[in-house]
Parts: C-alpha cells; structure tokens; sequence
C-alpha cells in the first residue's frame, strides 16, 4: 500500500474551513459551558442540602451518559416538544450543557479549596451569603479554576467532531466529505488527525502562556 497525500492537495481548503468551524464551535461551547457551569457549581455548594442536591443530580446526569445521546436528544428529540433547533444550535447546547456537568465539579474544586477562613472573615464584616460568594470566594476560586477550564476548552476541540453526526460540517464532517470524494480514506483521516493535533497542541500551548503571565502577578 502506498499513500498519496497529493490527492488531497485541492481540498485542503475544505479542510481548513472545517478546522474553523471546529474552532469556532468550540469557542461557543466552552464559553456557554463556562458560563452555567459557574452556576451549576455555585449552586452545588449552597448551605441548603436540597438545592445542593439538585445540582448535584444534574452533574450526575450530564457525566454519566454519552454526549452523543444528549446530542441528539436535543436535535431529533426536541422537535417532538415543538422546539426545532438548527443543527449549529443544538450542537453548540448540546456541548455547553455537556461542558457545564464538567466545568460545575471543576468550580465546586475552586471554591472548596478557598480557605475556610476567608468565609468566617467575610461573615465577620457582615457580608451575606451571596456577598461573600461574588465578592470574596469567587474571584479567588476562578483563579485556580482557570487551567482546567483551559484544558475543558481543548477536550471541546476534540468532542467537537462528535457534531459530524448532525450534519455540521466542521473538521470530522469535512474529512468525510474529502474521503467520498477522494476515496483516500487513509490519507484523509491521517491529515485530518493532523490538524486536530495542531488544534490541541496550539490551544496548549496558548493556555499555558496565558497561564504563566497571571501566575507572575
Ligand atoms: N466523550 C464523553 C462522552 O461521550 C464526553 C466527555 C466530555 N468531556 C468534557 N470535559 N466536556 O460522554
């Protein structure tokens, strides 16, 4: 067997645009994941054990079963609900609600692990519950969060092809249609492979610059 990586020279573009996508989905997911998965943790935490429990169900829900299926549980199932989502919708949803089950644990870690004195101090001045949370315990707890919401954001990057299945056409879907045109599997899905490697490790890489800068200050 021989590889011919030259037949795939005219669709690198049409690879290029899926890995854009890829990035651009990606992007949308961690940011929509982020964000309700600060409240989902936040609220795994309240001083009121059923509330907690709650949070802790949906956690429990979210990671415990394939994003696959929750995928298209949003896609083909909520049309029987009357609710049609385009495809780049439900996938974006799908991937920030699956995200934000990760992303809650990752914030329950954060905000555990700011010492226990900070809220006795924060209780002394007489700040509420809520005050204390925004103003004291959060804005320490994000620090140590933010390198594993770096690292959610590159097991997007991956997870991400999974919206192929929905007929998107980022960086999984592209390969696709280059290897039904190509007929060159192999090569297809080595380069595509490629480019997600160049994806992660670029991501990586990116973060931990970012990284090193806010720990020097
Ligand atoms: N592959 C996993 C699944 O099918 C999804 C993992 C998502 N992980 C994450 N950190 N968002 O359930």
């Amino acid at each position: 067997m021989t590889l011919d990586f030259s037949i795939l020279l005219p669709y690198i573009p049409m690879l290029l645009a899926g890995a854009w996508f890829t990035v651009k989905a990606s992007l949308c997911s961690v940011v929509l994941g982020s964000a309700f998965g600060l409240i989902v943790g936040a609220i795994r935490v309240v001083p009121f054990a059923p509330v907690r429990g709650l949070a802790a169900t949906y956690i429990y829900v979210i990671r415990g079963t394939p994003l696959l299926v929750q995928l298209f549980l949003i896609y083909f199932g909520l049309p029987s609900l009357g609710i049609n989502l385009p495809a780049f919708v439900a996938g974006i949803i799908g991937l920030g609600i699956n995200s934000s089950g990760y992303v809650g644990e990752i914030v329950r870690g954060g905000i555990e692990a700011v010492p226990k004195g900070q809220w006795e101090a924060s209780k002394m001045l007489g700040l509420s519950y809520l005050k204390s949370m925004r103003y004291i315990i959060l804005p320490q707890a994000i620090r140590s969060m933010l390198p594993a919401i770096g690292n959610e954001f590159v097991t997007l990057i991956k997870e991400s092809s999974l919206l192929s299945t929905l007929a998107i056409t980022e960086l999984t879907m592209a390969g696709q249609q280059v290897r039904s045109v190509t007929y060159a599997s192999f090569e297809t899905f080595i380069a595509v492979g490629i480019i997600y490697l160049c994806l992660t490790s670029s991501t990586s890489f990116a973060l931990q610059l970012l990284e090193k800068r806010w720990s020097t200050r």
